[in-house]
């Protein structure tokens, strides 16, 4: 089918979006429920307004825009929420091409015979109580105590963030719905690694999303004098950190390259220059494709803490945040996205995505499948995430020739 999208109507769109949340301290800041993300969120309803899609909002937030009819829906999307200081790119390319493509086969009055949905997960990125909120409470797979207990990565509470907001803990629970309908969902984001410049390719098609393990840990020592305690008597919490980040990634880089460890935050207390420091906060994350990787990394690192603790007179403690397993997307759209990359003349690869996605989510209930376009540089959640135009060109056209095969 010949049709292609809009290019420069796109990238209006994405550069309209990127104005809102914009950070003093560079890029943008617009975490879910935030007033950054409450505007987007207005911006984004009257886009699909605009594109004669029905809208509707859910208790989590998720805003889906739908073509008419009932049946086997097939769904694309993505998220609007960044990360703090991310770039303009990430989610917001895979929401906008779902709906330009959704826009050009309204315009061009393309028969299709299932009902097409555009979908924006409320907070893949995790910035509140865990990863793919959004997602996880549209299929029902969020627990009422996360969002009781959960600790948002800026240290307030949850239920403060969603004050003045029309969200609550009930909204979102009640955000579950039973979908058999969604036969496929389908995502184009962005690489967010280097692979695709490397490989001179502008597609690279997702066979597996990586699993993750994150928690929030800490060791405890013993605050002392920084001019009269001897080093061999001092009970340092941050060296214990300063250890085990350095050994965790030696461990995974020796033993397991190609999989993930990452301290990303840490506070160490109580903060002084005089102070041999008393406890030692951080998080760490550890992402691979393999499930049995994962178990073994888990059991390897909290061993590894203990025996660290115990040689520094510290005592760890940790608290697992969340937990996903890796995913495979579906072999029969895989396929299909390779004979439309060959249709089209765009050479692809197939990939493992490092980074999560609301489509490892979704693929409890339906098929799904990836699409990348590079980032340049491989650089992501960074101000300074760019990608070609001419890539995201490919990349749309291809989500929509995906679709209308998917739809056909
Ligand atoms: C989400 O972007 C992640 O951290 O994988
Ligand atoms: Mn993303
Ligand atoms: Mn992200």
């Amino acid at each position: 089918m010949d049709i292609r999208i809009n290019l420069n109507r796109l990238k209006e769109d994405i550069e309209s979006l990127s104005q809102i949340g914009r950070d003093p301290n560079g890029g943008i800041t617009r975490p879910s429920f935030s007033r950054a993300d409450l505007e987007a969120r207005e911006w984004l309803k009257e886009k699909i307004k605009a594109v004669g899609l029905s809208l509707r909002q859910d208790g989590a937030g998720n805003i889906f825009g739908r073509t008419d009819g009932e049946g086997k829906t097939i769904m694309a999307g993505s998220h609007i929420d960044t990360v703090i200081n991310g770039g303009m790119f990430d989610g917001s390319v895979g929401v906008l091409s779902a709906l330009e493509c959704l826009r050009r086969i309204k315009e061009e009055e393309l028969e299709v015979s299932k009902p097409l949905e555009v979908a924006a997960f409320t907070d893949e990125e995790g910035n509140l109580v865990g990863d793919f909120l959004g997602s996880r409470a549209f299929l029902g797979q969020v627990k009422r105590e996360i969002l009781e207990k959960g600790i948002t990565q800026f240290g307030t509470p949850f239920e403060k963030i969603l004050e003045g907001t029309e969200f609550t803990y009930d909204t979102i629970m009640s955000a579950h719905e039973h979908r058999p309908d969604i036969e496929a969902f389908l995502e184009i984001h962005i690489e967010q690694g280097p692979v695709l410049e490397t490989e001179n390719k502008p597609i690279g098609i997702v066979d597996c999303i990586a699993g993750k393990n994150y928690r929030w840990c800490s060791f405890l020592g013993r605050t002392s004098h920084a001019g009269t305690t001897p080093l061999e008597l001092r009970h340092d919490a941050f060296l214990g950190l300063a250890d085990f980040a350095l050994k965790s990634t030696q461990h995974v880089a020796t033993k397991h390259y190609g999989n993930m460890v990452t301290v990303g935050k840490i506070d160490v207390m109580p903060g002084a220059f005089n102070i041999v420091p008393g406890q030692a906060d951080f998080s760490f994350e550890f992402r691979s494709t393999s499930k049995e990787t994962l178990e073994e990394l888990e059991k390897y690192f909290l061993a590894l803490a203990e025996d660290i603790a115990s040689t520094r007179g510290l005592k760890f403690t940790s608290k697992i945040l969340d937990k996903t397993d890796p995913v495979n997307t579906s072999p029969r759209i895989i396929d299909l996205i390779k004979e439309e990359c060959q249709k089209l003349g765009y050479p692809s690869i197939v990939l493992p995505s490092g980074a999560g996605h609301d489509s490892q989510v979704i693929a409890s209930i339906a098929e799904v499948g990836m699409i990348f376009i590079p980032s340049i540089d491989g650089i992501s959640h960074s101000p300074l995430e760019q990608i070609k135009w001419e890539d995201l060109e490919k990349g749309a056209n291809l989500l929509l020739q995906v679709i209308m095969r998917l739809a056909t």
